[in-house]
């Protein structure tokens, strides 16, 4: 081979060197995003005689039994070539990732409003939603459960309760210099990805069935499709390229659309797709869960906590889905980054007729740490004392490092040296005497800051889900088909475990061919979630890799007579010895000699021990920890509130991709934001999700990120637990940075009055905002 081909070889396109961890190499879709070529599944070209599948449901009832179903309007409704009802399922009628209770189709009962009760086939899919308006649904409507409370009066619930107990707490509580007591509620939050959920299914011979789906969690759909048809796993096969975006709303949520679409493929032998309609989308499917948080502390004069007592109670809709999961993982994060001597954190899984809350970014995380936060901040203003000063009295530390749950927190070091460098950075302590003297002076508009820290547990608390597997081939002219179980959806997976491959085959990244999940390819996958698809999905991906260096290794040793340990893959070429050789040279050879060159990977996450029914055990690998320092303008007249300063500083170990992951940071933080200030879930007394669009639901536009917002990452010296190149999870933890907002809004609205607790909920819109200023003005003075 030429020098000049050598050159081009073990180059980038654009010249720069071969050395991609650790780079902030664009998301391999920024461009296709940008200019509209990114294939998402309604993009793909249909193929022929596609049909449409539209939902049909009853706007009348949020739960009772179905007296009649009449759907002949529907039948002979233009362009309609099936509707299925429940008996249509040839298998099991369950689109459940856990325990069942989520029918496919509606069998006799209503659980909530926007159960699919039938699905339309047509032509069209205008045909399809135009027919389903014209069924005839009778139902007899039995009074809805509707809020937590109601559903703590009538004691209905999804599953078992659950507690972690640690030491004393009652005896702590009892013995504590004072104590609080209060009711704080955090609402949940629609996931509004971009691209809603969809579904192609294209039935092929004996029964075989493609689905491309936008889901999280393609194993779980080639399963529950599989069921529902009755027919074996094997024969139905998954495809993902990409999300527009999921956030945990399909994790499970893309289920039930996936089997609709399969089985009308099944019934009328033509391709067949379900979209939703944003409306039906939100109104239909699952959310973060809110809810109802008791909780009584006991602490000193200093400011130390003795012993909490925090009683969960979430809204799960009408179905367990994975409130299990998502629940356990508030009271994983109940103690936020503060060590509780004793405690009692228990949990009630309520069951309500409303859609069936499910993952969404932070699983359930971000609700048990804004109530500790909550506690901080009711302490502080108690005792007079700086928020930030509470916050680090209680800080996790020597000989205060054992979690409720029993985990050692061993590198609070890095949450220390997190907060006290951003607190520098920032200028805490300077504007926090500034805003004390604008708010003497300031009678309308107050200022609030507030510093809070992120500590978050990295790994599935069920233990199952924390394995991988990566398939990879070679090809003769040195380029690398990767592919892994993991999904990507926007948080950019696929990149960072292409450079996890390009720098370990030190070839240039432009080699490896980055391809969709399959089923088919790696098959038995957890879902992308938890925020661990890289530390997962990479190491999987390099231990294929590292197999097919050794079968070339070997085989180049003993073709050339080199020692094994003197070849090396580095600076863009395979190094024999002193010879360098290009990968595709050293590939064709190896294939020539009948050496194999496809490898799979397989990784299981190390020293995961958590037992749940005994509580005892290690629960996560590590933490990834960060902290947001948040400083809001508050109109007390109005209830409107402007966030006008945020400093982050995250935790992310060695970044396997800085811009990506400040990307995460940056994006996880404003979802954060959204959640605790604007987004706002409505049901009215009969069950009816009344913020099913965006003209009623508002999420975080781009003029709502902060005027001044300066994100950084943590000079980390790396993971100390072996993950890949020593980096950290980075997909949920940010989202939480955003409890700082909150607590500043919380800061301003407590300066109206010394040693008055707003009784502020979260959201903190303009109404809540208003309400909690005129409880703080009302109350008596302390
Ligand atoms: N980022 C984008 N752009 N889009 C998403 O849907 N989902 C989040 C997070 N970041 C999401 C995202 C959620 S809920 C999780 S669990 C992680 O990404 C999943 O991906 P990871 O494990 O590869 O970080
Ligand atoms: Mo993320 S909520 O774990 O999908």
């Amino acid at each position: 081979m030429s020098e000049e081909n050598a050159t081009l070889d073990t180059r980038e396109p654009d010249g720069s060197e071969v050395a991609h961890v650790g780079r902030p190499e664009k998301h391999d879709s920024a461009e296709k995003h940008v200019s509209g070529t990114a294939l998402y599944v309604d993009d793909l070209l249909e193929p022929e005689g596609t049909l449409h599948l539209a939902p049909g449901w009853s706007r009348d009832a949020a739960c009772g039994r179905i007296v009649s179903l009449d759907l002949e309007a529907v039948k002979t409704a233009p362009g309609v070539v099936a509707v299925l009802t429940a008996g249509d399922v040839p298998g099991e009628n369950d689109c459940s990732p856990s325990i069942g209770g989520d029918p496919i189709l509606a069998d006799g009962e209503i659980l909530f409003w926007g159960q699919v009760v039938f699905a339309v086939v047509a032509r069209t899919r205008a045909q399809a939603r135009k027919a389903a308006q014209l069924a005839k649904i009778e139902v007899e409507a039995t009074s809805p459960v509707v809020s937590v409370d109601c559903a703590l009066v009538n004691d209905t619930t999804v599953l078992p309760d659950y507690q972690f107990r640690k030491g004393q707490p009652e005896a702590a509580l009892d013995t504590s210099n004072q104590r609080l007591s209060g009711v704080m509620r955090i609402g949940g939050q629609e996931h509004f990805y971009l691209e809603g959920q969809i579904s192609l299914a294209v039935p092929g011979e004996d029964g075989d069935m493609v689905l491309h789906c936008s889901t999280q969690h393609p194993s779980e759909v080639q399963h529950i499709v599989a069921k529902a048809l009755g027919v074996i796993d094997a024969a139905v096969t998954v495809e993902v390229r990409r999300m527009g975006g999921a956030f945990g709303g399909k994790e499970s949520q893309a289920n039930q659309w996936a089997a609709l679409a399969a089985l009308a493929a099944h019934h009328t032998g033509k391709p067949c797709k379900m979209r939703l309609d944003r409306d039906d989308d939100m109104t239909m499917t699952g959310k973060r869960h809110d809810f109802r948080v008791d909780y009584t502390v006991g602490f000193e004069n200093d400011g130390a906590i003795h012993g909490v007592d925090m009683a969960f109670a979430a809204r799960c809709g009408y179905s367990a889905d994975l409130s299990l999961g998502v629940v356990d993982r508030t009271m994983f994060h109940a103690d936020s980054s503060y060590f509780y001597p004793d405690a009692l954190i228990t949990s009630r899984r309520m069951r309500t007729n409303t859609c069936s809350a499910t993952a969404f970014r932070g699983f359930g995380g971000p609700q048990g740490m804004l109530a500790a936060e909550r506690l901080i901040d009711a302490i502080a203003i108690t005792l007079g004392l700086d928020p930030l000063d509470v916050r680090k009295r209680n800080f996790y530390d020597r000989d205060r490092d054992i979690t409720p749950y029993g985990m050692r927190v061993e590198e609070f070091t890095t949450q220390h040296a997190i907060v006290t460098e951003l607190e520098e950075a920032c200028d805490y302590r300077v504007r926090r005497d500034a805003i004390r003297a604008f708010n003497a002076n300031s009678h309308i508009l107050k200022k609030g800051l507030a510093l809070t820290p992120v500590k978050f547990g990295i790994a599935f608390t069920l233990p199952q889900l924390n394995q991988a597997g990566a398939l990879v081939h070679l090809y003769q002219d040195g380029s690398v088909h990767l592919n892994h179980g993991g999904t990507e959806m926007g948080q950019g997976l696929y990149t960072k475990v292409a450079q996890v491959v390009a720098h370990a085959f030190s070839v240039p990244l432009s080699k490896v061919k980055i391809t969709a999940t399959h089923t088919g390819k790696v098959p038995n996958t957890g879902p992308t979630a938890a925020s661990s698809g890289t530390d997962l999905n990479a190491m999987a991906a390099l231990e294929a890799v590292e197999k097919l260096k050794k079968r070339l290794t070997d085989f180049a040793s003993d073709k050339y007579g080199v020692p094994v340990d003197k070849i090396e893959f580095r600076d863009g070429k395979v190094m024999i010895g002193t010879e360098p050789v290009l990968l595709g040279q050293l590939a064709k050879a190896a294939i020539m000699a009948r050496v194999q060159l496809s490898a799979t990977g397989y990784y299981a996450t190390p020293k995961i021990t958590w037992n749940r029914q005994t509580s005892t055990g290690r629960p996560f690998l590590y933490f990834a920890f960060g902290a947001a320092c948040s400083e809001v303008l508050v109109d007390t007249m109005t209830g409107e509130m402007r966030v006008t300063r945020v400093d982050i500083l995250h935790d992310v170990g060695k970044s396997l991709n800085p811009a990506i992951d400040i990307g995460q940071i940056e994006g996880g933080f404003v979802q954060g934001m959204g959640w605790l200030t604007t987004e706002e879930l409505v049901w009215d007394d009969q069950g009816r999700l009344r913020t099913h669009a965006p003209s009623t639901y508002k999420i975080p536009t781009a003029s709502d990120v902060p005027e001044e917002f300066n994100v950084s990452l943590y000079e980390s010296i790396g993971n100390p637990e072996a993950t890949v190149h020593r980096s950290k999870a980075v997909g949920e933890p940010p989202v939480m940075l955003a409890n700082s907002v909150f607590s500043a809004i919380v800061d301003a609205v407590a300066s109206l009055k010394p040693g008055v607790i707003p009784p502020l909920d979260a959201p903190a819109t303009p109404e809540a905002i208003l309400a909690a200023v005129d409880a703080v003005k009302s109350a008596r003075p302390t």
